[in-house]
């Protein structure tokens, strides 16, 4: 909960909004609800994670990545990322971030698949997602209505056996600088 005014400062600028595809702003109360909602439920019940995203120097809150629709046999999650500041933003932390959940799912987990959906025009996004190894498989043509007009959506996925083959079990990604190191523990 320590995280709620951080959260606030920047959750509801509209560059945020129309990028995570959540068209109104949230009031406090609803954010302070859905975070009580993450940090108390057990993910493995429900099926949604939600981790937050921090500078690793200092412990301050960066944004937050999340896993969802988990349960099931089909062990396959919608992933979903905010780097919430803009002076954040370039800076590392969205790669690191993406790099870490997928681990968290394909080797915490036990998924098989992950996929996420982007604004075709999240040019930067959609980088760092191919740049950690997210594929390409579609396209849903004027399916969001952003900033007054219709935008076209993509949809790109990755296999457990493609994450593994650049992080096989006992490797865990390194923060910022991209090397593998082995686990600590
Ligand atoms: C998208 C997001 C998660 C990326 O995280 P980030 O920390 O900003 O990104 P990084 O610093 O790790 O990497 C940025 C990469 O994109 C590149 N980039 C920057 N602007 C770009 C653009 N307009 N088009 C293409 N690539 C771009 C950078 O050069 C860098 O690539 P490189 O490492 O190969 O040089 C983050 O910017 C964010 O949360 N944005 C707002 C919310 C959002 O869009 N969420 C995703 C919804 S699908």
């Amino acid at each position: 909960m320590d995280d709620l005014d951080a959260i606030m400062r920047h959750w509801n600028t509209l560059e945020m909004r129309q990028n995570i595809q959540i068209p109104l702003p949230m009031s406090r109360e609803a954010e302070r609800k859905w975070l009580e909602r993450v940090v108390t439920e057990d993910p493995l019940k429900v099926g949604y994670l939600v981790l937050a995203i921090e500078d690793k120097g200092s412990c301050r809150f960066v944004g937050t990545t999340t896993l969802h629709g988990f349960t099931g046999p089909n062990r396959r999650a919608e992933f979903g990322i905010a780097v919430h500041s803009v002076e954040d933003q370039n800076r590392g932390y969205g790669t690191d971030a993406t790099e870490v959940c997928l681990w968290v799912a394909f080797h915490v987990l036990g998924l098989h698949t992950v996929y996420l959906h982007a604004l075709a025009n999240n040019t930067r996004a959609i980088h760092v997602y191919e740049k950690v190894g997210f594929k390409m498989v579609g396209r849903f043509r004027e399916a969001v209505f952003v900033g007054g007009q219709f935008h076209d959506l993509v949809a790109m996925d990755i296999t457990a056996e493609e994450f593994m083959e650049r992080y096989p079990p006992g490797i865990s990604p390194a923060a910022h600088d991209g090397e593998m190191m082995p686990p600590t523990d």
